[in-house]
């Protein structure tokens, strides 16, 4: 007998309690945050759907695994655990660990970016494309053209511009040190990139002898996406298909605050010995050592149970399902989202949802801000805030204005989704009371984190 509901695959043996607000109470600490909730206590948010990174809930078996960290500080166990499991997965030589995705970035373009290089990726993430430009170079974006249409829906819309890609090539290959996939890919919408899209960029890639790397933060829920999309692939385990999009690559970035179900963690792995060489001497001057890179020995035995449980069915059918769940409700409520729905999250349109505020108001932070003073559940913008001002400091309107409502893993169960849909709905039957904002300060690179707002009359 097959029963319609998904539910959690877990059942819940510690608990966190929630901190209930008032609304006074919510505009008072955002008005002292500067109208930005980056800037909020965690503690003065109910559901914080912010992001789906490290703030997932770990199982028993990976705090059981925390006891048996080995805190060695050269050749601990649990790196070469650690390291047995990453091969397993992605079958790359060389395994660095990092203490997030973003220094594995960074160690990755410092070994072998130069001024004046071009990465082409189908979406940077925010930090990806900042640790180019820091070396001078280009981050390229080539999702394809379906990839930028919000309502569409498309399997793959994380799919990379093959033909774009190829013109990249022609024209600046000599400045392109490698190519890289994101997957899924946050910044087009949580969407996910097809196996056969992958194979292609691969034969390009050959074709002008570059090698390839993956972003592969949410690799997982991208490898249950082409189980269910893709065709051929239904019968093929997710870790199976995970494997097969490690296989076309040459290395891989990763952050274990997303599908390696950690609170902290991540790693560089690759085939080249000589970028690994180059990557391990930056290593050790701000990470540490070769068997630690910045980690507890307890932290990479918490990542490497991790990156095991997060292939199994039942989990990712929950967890897709629930971000799937929370699409549908919106949908149904005529609420304008990003459509398919995501892997890790939810993307509401909101230009298209407040049409009165123009890209350079912010529609974004106007949304988010409501969400927060409505019902204290905190999202972010993905807009012209975080992607709105060019390297010379023009501001221009980003090409979409996105706010995301980020899933953390194992962490809220579908009555909170619920609370979550009745706080959106109830926020967007009152858009037109809705205002835009305008910046008061904020730094030069990366300023969503920081910047002020003022909401304007
Ligand atoms: N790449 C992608 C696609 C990401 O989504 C992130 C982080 C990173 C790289 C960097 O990893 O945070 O461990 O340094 N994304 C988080 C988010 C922060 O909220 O989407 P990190």
């Amino acid at each position: 007998m097959a029963f319609r509901t998904i539910i959690e695959p877990f059942r819940i043996k510690s608990v966190e309690a929630l901190r209930f607000t008032d609304e006074p109470t919510r505009r008072r600490a955002l008005a002292e945050a500067g109208g930005n909730v980056f800037l909020l206590r965690g503690d003065d948010v109910l559901i914080d759907l912010l992001t789906d990174s490290g703030t997932g809930a770990m199982s028993a078996t990976q705090w059981g695994a925390l006891m048996q960290g080995d805190e060695s500080y050269a050749g601990s166990r649990s790196f070469y655990r650690f390291q047995a499991v990453v091969q397993d997965l992605t079958g790359f030589r060389h395994v660095i660990p990092t203490h997030q995705g973003r220094a594995a970035e960074r160690i990755l373009f410092e070994s072998v970016l130069t001024a004046g290089d071009v990465v082409p990726n189908n979406n940077h993430f925010d930090t990806t494309r900042a640790n180019v430009e820091v070396e001078g170079a280009e981050a390229r974006d080539l999702v394809i053209a379906e990839g930028r249409v919000p309502s569409l829906v498309h399997p793959f819309k994380g799919n990379i511009d093959l033909d774009a890609l190829e013109r990249t090539l022609m024209a600046d290959g000599d400045r392109v040190p490698l190519v890289m996939a994101t997957v899924t890919n946050n910044s087009g919408g949580g969407q996910p990139v097809s196996l056969e899209n992958l194979r292609g960029v691969r034969a390009l890639c050959d074709r002008f002898d570059k090698p390839l790397f993956l972003d592969a933060c949410r690799f997982a829920e991208n490898a249950w996406f082409i189980k269910q999309r893709e065709a051929g692939q239904a019968d093929q385990t997710p870790k199976a298909i995970a494997q097969a999009m490690f296989a076309l690559a040459d290395g891989c970035t990763m952050s274990a605050k997303k599908d390696g179900l950690a609170n902290i963690g991540g790693f560089l792995a690759l085939n080249d010995d000589a970028w690994a060489d180059k990557a391990r001497t930056l290593l050790i001057l701000t990470e540490g050592f070769p068997t630690y890179g910045g980690l507890a020995g307890y932290d990479l035995e918490a990542i490497a149970r991790g990156l095991e449980e997060v292939v199994e069915e039942p989990y990712l059918r929950y967890r897709i399902r629930s971000a799937e769940y929370l699409a549908d409700k919106l949908v149904e409520a005529g609420v304008p989202i990003l459509r398919p729905a995501g892997g890790h999250a939810i993307y509401i349109d909101a230009r298209a949802l407040l049409p009165h505020i123009p890209p350079l108001e912010y529609p974004g932070i106007a949304l988010v801000n409501a969400l927060y003073i409505t019902g204290g559940v905190r999202a972010v913008e993905i807009g012209t805030v975080m992607f709105g001002r060019g390297s010379d400091g023009a501001e221009s309107p980003a090409a979409m204005d996105l706010v995301r409502l980020a899933l953390p893993r194992r962490v809220y169960t579908q009555s909170h989704i619920d609370y979550v849909a009745e706080v959106v709905i109830e926020v967007a039957s009152q858009r037109e009371a809705l205002r835009g904002y305008r910046i008061v300060s904020a730094p030069t690179a990366l300023r969503h984190f920081t910047a002020k707002f003022e909401q304007l009359t």
